[in-house]
């Protein structure tokens, strides 16, 4: 199917305050540079507002994310959840015209929107008040067949119920949501055979339906107003940085304390050297160092295999209070056993790992 933008559009498009408010907490949620990633949420929104996604407003929202007005476009027109024309002031319906909708007499339902409200889909009812198209299957084919009107599912319609449900709605009434034969949600039709315990009389809507009714926004435009705004990523970003400053005050502290009171903790290797005696040796060939461990063990004087082989316990425990990020590392990983096979021109299986790049790029 083609998706085009409408011919007539709008000049402009804004988020009202609050919905503006809403879209700057979005945005919030995704890292420096990825802002894009809301666009979805954005267009979703700007139709909640509008009924429609106009170009103004696939423009402006492309705007907010910094992004190209092409990409934004690319979104909107491959999204059929985005109208890209007018809709009915009061409700636009979406008849399901998928198999199980099929077999079950969605072709009935969409001859009552081509009577009640106009002859082809997406066309608006002489009074500009409803609209109807025909869609792909929307998830709920245990009911079929079914109707998505704005935002809530009603199921296992007639063509009668929904004739009298679009009656409602255009006397300014939301008929409930979900199944309309009685169903409590997608049992067999003759009953449940099993978990038989569920319903009781404090019970009568499945969950979607009784949040659709609390909600109460099935056919409503969303401007934001009276919606609370919480963001609680915010408050979990904040919280991990808190605790990643806490961490590295708590090691800059424990690196202090290891530099000034324990000075007299191991023994510096008398080995360590300003600069390789030669070509350095590939230090990452012992199991526990990577390439920041290297680097850091060279800037120390420590470049060859030979240097590390010769080590005893006091030498190892100086390296863990000069490395109290990797404290325990050399003993665990038997940094001195793998330099002196390593040192003597021999291997072993990690050091062979790595000369096959199986370990680092
Ligand atoms: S076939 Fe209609 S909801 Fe799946």
């Amino acid at each position: 199917m083609l998706r085009r933008l409408h011919p007539e559009q709008p000049e402009s498009f804004a988020f009202t305050p609050e919905n503006l408010e809403w879209a700057k907490l979005q945005i919030s949620k995704y890292p420096e540079g990825r802002q894009a990633s809301a666009i979805i949420p954005l267009l979703w929104r700007a139709q909640e507002q509008e009924g429609w996604l106009t170009r103004p407003a696939i423009e402006h929202v492309a705007d907010m994310l910094g992004m190209p007005y092409m990409r934004a476009l690319e979104v909107a027109t491959f999204y059929f959840m985005f109208q890209l024309q007018p809709v009915g002031s009061v409700a636009h319906v979406q008849i399901c015209g998928t198999t199980s909708c099929m077999l079950c007499g969605s072709e009935e339902l969409i001859e009552v929107c081509r009577e009640k409200i106009a002859p082809q889909p997406h066309q608006l009812s002489a009074d500009g008040r409803f609209s109807w198209e025909e869609v792909e299957c929307l998830g709920a084919c245990t009911n079929a067949p079914m109707a998505q009107i704005g935002k809530d599912y009603y199921e296992d319609l007639t063509a009668d119920r929904l004739a009298r449900i679009l009656d409602e709605l255009a006397a300014g009434r939301v008929p409930t949501p979900g199944p309309q034969n009685g169903r409590y949600a997608a049992e067999p039709a003759g009953g449940p055979t099993t978990l038989t315990g569920r319903a009781g009389p404090r019970d009568p809507h499945n969950a979607t339906v009784a949040l659709a009714l609390e909600k109460g926004d099935t056919v409503k435009r969303i401007d934001g107003s009276g919606e609370p705004l919480r963001a609680p990523w915010l408050e979990a970003r904040k919280r991990v940085r808190k605790e990643r400053a806490a961490r590295s005050e708590a090691a800059a502290a424990e690196g202090a304390a290891v530099a000034g009171g324990a000075a007299e903790e191991g023994r510096r290797p008398a080995n360590l050297l300003e600069k390789p005696a030669g070509a350095p040796d590939d230090l990452k060939k012992i199991r526990g160092v990577g390439p920041k461990l290297e680097k850091m063990l060279n800037e120390m004087g420590i470049w060859h295999f030979r240097q590390i082989a010769e080590w005893g316990p006091e030498e190892m425990a100086w390296l863990d209070r000069h490395l109290p990020a990797f404290k325990g590392r050399a003993s665990r990983d038997n940094w001195v056993d793998q330099a002196k096979v390593l040192a003597a021109g021999g291997a072993t299986e990690f050091s062979r790992r790595v000369e096959k790049g199986e370990v680092y790029d």
